[in-house]
């Protein structure tokens, strides 16, 4: 039986696909939907070129979380992980997968983290701190943005000549060398 995982994606899922590259070909994961919280997001264009279905729910149904916990269930999904997903996760979500929600943050959490922190604002604050260092957060998810148990972390310098998009490059290539194998070695 296979692992079935739904990656949930806003933007422009670079992520999202790393990973189904990552696993293409390997009988025990399998990757049967894409959702999304916007429909003119260029993940679809990913998920239509790897020939992967991707679906739509609204900001109603991201609030309330029934309809997509139904229809997760009906896809027979272990678990979920989130690529560059900008919305709460509805709580009935969180209850109905203990522990198999996971999240990737593009700064090392618990530093610029919380509501309104994610894509290029992250970078954004890190540049304007200071820090010497950025990196990335993988950590289950709770009701709480950005709150629950880090499960890796890595880590990449800044200089302070680095400017917010030089920081993301840098955070970017952290993703794709580590989320996909993080997944594989915590569902393996
Ligand atoms: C990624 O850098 C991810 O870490 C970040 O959004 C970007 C999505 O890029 N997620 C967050 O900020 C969550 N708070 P992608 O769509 O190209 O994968």
């Amino acid at each position: 039986m296979s692992f079935r995982i739904a990656l949930f994606a806003s933007g422009s899922g670079s992520n999202a696909e790393n990973i189904l590259n990552f696993f293409s070909g390997n009988q025990n994961y399998e990757f049967p939907i894409i959702i999304s919280n916007k429909k003119d997001a260029f993940v679809h264009e990913r998920a239509k070129r790897l020939q992967i279905p991707s679906v739509t729910f609204s900001r109603e149904d991201f609030l309330n979380g029934e309809n997509i916990l139904r229809f997760l269930v009906d896809k027979k999904i272990d678990a979920i992980v989130l690529a560059g997903f900008l919305l709460k996760v509805p709580a009935v979500l969180i209850d109905a997968f203990p522990d198999k929600i996971i999240n990737i943050h593009p700064a090392l959490l618990p530093k610029h983290g919380g509501k309104g922190m994610y894509g290029h604002f992250v970078h954004e604050a890190v540049a304007a701190s200071g820090d010497t260092e950025s990196g990335i957060t993988i950590h289950y998810v709770n009701n709480n943005y950005d709150e629950g148990n880090t499960i890796f972390q890595a880590t990449c310098p800044v200089l302070s000549t680095d400017t917010p998009d030089m920081i993301a490059e840098k955070v970017h290539a952290l993703e794709y060398e580590h989320f996909p194998r993080v997944i594989a070695e915590l569902w393996g």
